[in-house]
């Protein structure tokens, strides 16, 4: 069992142009995040963030979704339409969040906060949707938790580096579930801070998963979608970036003349700013994913019942 269609392609076939052809003969549409391959990037129909992918799975009218990202994306496009045929090209392709919370350990935990709310960020599984009061993503969080009455006692998971930033940001005080980024917990600061030495001109700009050590040294904390806005308007030439490395391909897209470095990692031989999950989506997987549509996300229709509730509840607060 592979998690991904294992079949011969055969040799000097054009990948782009099939994919292309399969897309329009199947009506499917190509979803893809930030963080996979700048090959996978530019053949997606549709890029954006999280909470753009979310958005654009609701409103599509193909009759199948190819979700390239990681499985709580595909799991989230198959919740908002369950008609839908939603296939992925590796179902290997995980999340170190959403694996941070289990679904019986999170409903002990919630168990124990009886008053609370819960606010879960949308790298967590589907069953976490399904017990969660609303979903939240990097673009919408501070404005969604700023929704809820001071008073009210919240839960955030499964990432405490960014529950941590909206508590340090808003004065609350969310209990928050022990989870992390495993790309985002490993940037050093001691390298950063180096680096920002060396580069006197290059301002630094980190996704809020990032420890919150890092994110105090930062001049701008936000979201993929919110960092690629923020270099372009920019007047600054020199970025040093803390998030995954594939949002660098956009980056330098958007905006040729200005220089992107990537933020050091604890261990420089490691590849750490890549995401592994996001990585196992390879151009060959995604064709053979198109031709054979599978493997498919396949979800509980009463788990997609109860997970659709707080991720509509999410997009109707993001208008
Ligand atoms: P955003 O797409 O919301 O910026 O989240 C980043 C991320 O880690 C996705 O897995
Ligand atoms: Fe999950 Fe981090 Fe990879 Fe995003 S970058 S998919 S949060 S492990």
């Amino acid at each position: 069992m592979h998690g991904y269609v294992n079949q011969p392609i055969a040799s000097g076939i054009d990948l782009p142009g099939e994919i292309r052809k399969m897309k329009l003969a199947k009506n499917a549409v190509i979803l893809g995040h930030y963080y996979i391959t700048a090959e996978l990037q530019d053949i997606s129909d549709f890029l954006g963030d999280s909470l753009a992918l979310a958005q654009q799975a609701q409103k599509t009218d193909a009759d199948l979704i190819l979700f390239v990202g990681v499985h709580f994306m595909g799991e989230t496009a198959k919740i908002l339409n369950p008609d839908k045929k939603v296939i992925v090209p590796d179902l290997n392709a995980g999340c170190s969040l959403a694996e941070s919370a289990p679904a019986e350990a999170f409903q002990a935990f919630k168990i124990q906060h009886p008053d609370h709310k819960v606010i879960s960020y949308i790298n967590c599984s589907a069953e976490i949707k399904a017990l969660s009061d609303v979903i939240v993503t990097s673009s919408n969080a501070m404005k969604i938790v700023e929704s809820f009455p001071k008073e009210q006692p919240l839960i955030f998971a499964p990432d405490k580096n960014l529950g941590n930033y909206i508590n340090s940001v808003t004065g609350r005080q969310m209990v928050l579930w022990n989870g992390a980024c495993m790309v985002h917990e490993k940037y050093s600061l001691e390298k950063i801070v180096k680096l920002m030495d060396e580069q006197p001109k290059a301002l630094f700009i980190a996704h809020p998963e990032c420890e919150q050590q890092v994110l105090l040294v930062a001049d701008f904390i936000g979201s993929t979608t919110a960092l690629l806005n923020y270099v372009a308007k920019s007047e600054a030439s020199e970025f040093i970036v803390a998030t995954e490395s594939g949002i660098l391909h956009q980056m330098q897209r958007n905006c040729p003349d200005k220089i992107f470095i990537p933020a050091p990692s604890i261990d420089s031989t490691c590849g750490c700013n890549d995401c592994s999950y996001m990585k196992l989506n390879t151009i060959q997987k995604l064709y053979l994913a198109l031709k054979y549509e599978k493997p498919e996300i396949i979800l509980d229709p009463s788990i997609i019942e109860k997970a659709k509730i707080p991720i509509l509840r999410m997009l109707e607060l993001s208008i």
